[in-house]
């Protein structure tokens, strides 16, 4: 069996590059990045999936009444394409309850702070602000909240004294295209149980 993977990307996707080049080299087996959608006319997200020749769409939210009607038309896109797993890439719009429900624990994100550390936005600038000596990255299945739910993956990342959000970024970054595949392929290779909120990986 082949999983038909769907991409929501907003900005540069080199999470996107790093899922596709690890598919391409065979690391994660038996799978295809089949879409990959944008709210980002401009992302280059979209530039690098037609450089692999995969199906891209830009979806502006802005010519949808409501979140419902969008996440409606980007279901109803999945479902065409038998898309079994939903990676978010740097997607910067929180998912809707209905899109969540049609993708339990078939989707997941990837977020720049080891969670529940430094939720949402500007998480690296977060973690120095706070001066934690330590931070990282994690994989995790999306739920109805914010950079919630279970965790499958995480990466710690060394703070050094003269890190700026850019430095640290990179190398939280370096990081993040190590563990977003694994978790990837941990999934495709049927490896993750998700009891309640605890991830099992056999
Ligand atoms: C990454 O830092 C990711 O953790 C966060 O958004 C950023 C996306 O980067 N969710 P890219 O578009 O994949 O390069």
């Amino acid at each position: 069996m082949i999983f038909n993977i769907a991409v929501l990307a907003s900005g540069r996707g080199s999470n996107l590059q790093s899922i596709i080049d690890n598919i391409e080299n065979g690391y994660i087996p038996n799978a295809s990045v089949k879409l990959v959608v944008s709210d980002v006319n401009k992302a280059y997200a979209l530039q690098r999936a037609k450089k692999h020749s995969i199906e891209s769409l830009y979806l502006n939210p802005l010519e949808f009444k409501s979140k419902k009607e969008y996440e409606k038309l980007l279901i109803e896109n999945l479902q065409k394409r038998g898309i079994d797993l939903v990676l978010l890439a740097g997607y910067m719009r929180l998912l809707g309850n209905s899109f969540i429900l049609q993708y339990k624990n078939k989707i997941m994100n990837i977020h720049p702070s080891l969670l529940p550390s430094f939720k949402g936005l500007d998480a690296q600038k977060q973690a120095l602000e706070y001066g934690v000596k330590v931070s990282g990255c994690t994989v995790h299945f999306v739920d109805e909240g914010m950079d919630s739910g279970p965790i499958i993956l995480q990466e710690a990342v060394k703070v050094c004294e003269n890190d700026t959000v850019a430095s640290l970024s990179e190398r939280i970054l370096e990081k993040e295209h190590i563990i977003y595949p694994e978790a990837v392929k941990l999934f495709v290779e049927g490896k993750l149980k998700v009891e309640g909120r605890i991830v099992v990986n056999d």
